[in-house]
């Protein structure tokens, strides 16, 4: 290489360290020297990637999208009652009778148990058994009678095999049923009894000796609706020295009623 020529390229180089440059960008050396290479074919257009469709899939009809279906179109208790009458559930292969409700279901006041007993699967009525005769003594203790003054449902409208306590997937296949129960009735309070429908109603994750004892606010679509949790007769009936806890849930009830009562 001439002598001039050289001191030309390590000028240049120089100048590109000088401004910087520290690394080769590309990874093959480029012979700047070498005959210019021939233009390149011009690329051809990429070929257009087809659209790729999923084919829509068929919408899950889960049991309880079902219910829910099935619930929203009942327009009457008569209609909700015949609707819950026709769900598959294994538990409608095990029980008797279908225990829909019992009292009177425009007195204001609605009664949410858990799930019927044997007595109520016997007879098709909720809280018939020795847990329901203390119920009907509780609520008789503050002068509210089940032929005249409250309605009573519950959870699960069939009986759990043994009288197990029911699991989350017949809570969320019966749920619907219930709002639109609720729905139908328009109660000024709910009388929540036990941990069953208090949580699974005000969707709590507290057990019933935390939400009890004060008012909570059961959201619908028509507005909410006040409901007291209080605790489950069968859980009296075991554990007498609690009554004293529920007898407060009912004087708080009773003071309740008595206010708007009297507020008119
Ligand atoms: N326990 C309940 O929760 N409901 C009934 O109907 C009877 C007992």
């Amino acid at each position: 290489m001439q002598a001039g020529l050289r001191e030309e390229l390590l000028a240049a180089l120089r100048l590109q360290i000088d401004w910087g440059v520290d690394e080769a960008l590309d990874a093959a050396p480029l012979d700047r020297f070498a005959a210019p290479a021939p233009p390149r074919e011009q690329a051809a257009a990429p070929l257009p990637i087809p659209a790729v469709t999923t084919p829509a899939l068929p919408a899950i009809a889960t049991p309880a999208a079902i219910a829910t279906g099935r619930a929203a179109e009942a327009d009457s208790l008569e209609a909700l009652r015949a609707a819950i009458a026709d769900t598959d559930s294994p538990l409608r292969d095990t029980a008797t009778n279908l225990v829909f409700a019992d009292g009177v279901a425009d007195s204001g006041l609605m009664l949410v148990g858990e799930a019927p007993g044997a007595d109520e699967d016997r007879l098709g009525r909720p809280f018939v058994g020795v847990s329901g005769q203390l119920l009907d003594r509780m609520m008789a203790s503050i002068g509210l009678e089940r032929s005249k003054n409250f309605y009573l449902t519950n959870i699960l409208p069939w009986r759990p095999p043994g009288n197990r306590t029911p699991t989350d997937g017949e809570i969320a296949l019966f749920l619907p049923f219930l709002l639109r129960h609720i729905a139908l009735v328009r109660p000024r309070h709910i009388l929540l009894l036990g941990g069953t429908p208090a949580k699974s109603l005000l969707r709590a994750k507290d057990g019933i000796t935390r939400l009890r004892g004060r008012w909570h606010s059961l959201p619908m679509e028509q507005g909410a609706i006040p409901a007291l949790p209080t605790l489950h007769p069968a859980y009296l009936l075991r554990s007498p020295a609690a009554k004293r806890e529920a007898w407060a849930d009912l004087v708080l009830l009773r003071r309740t009623l008595d206010g708007e009562a009297a507020a008119g």
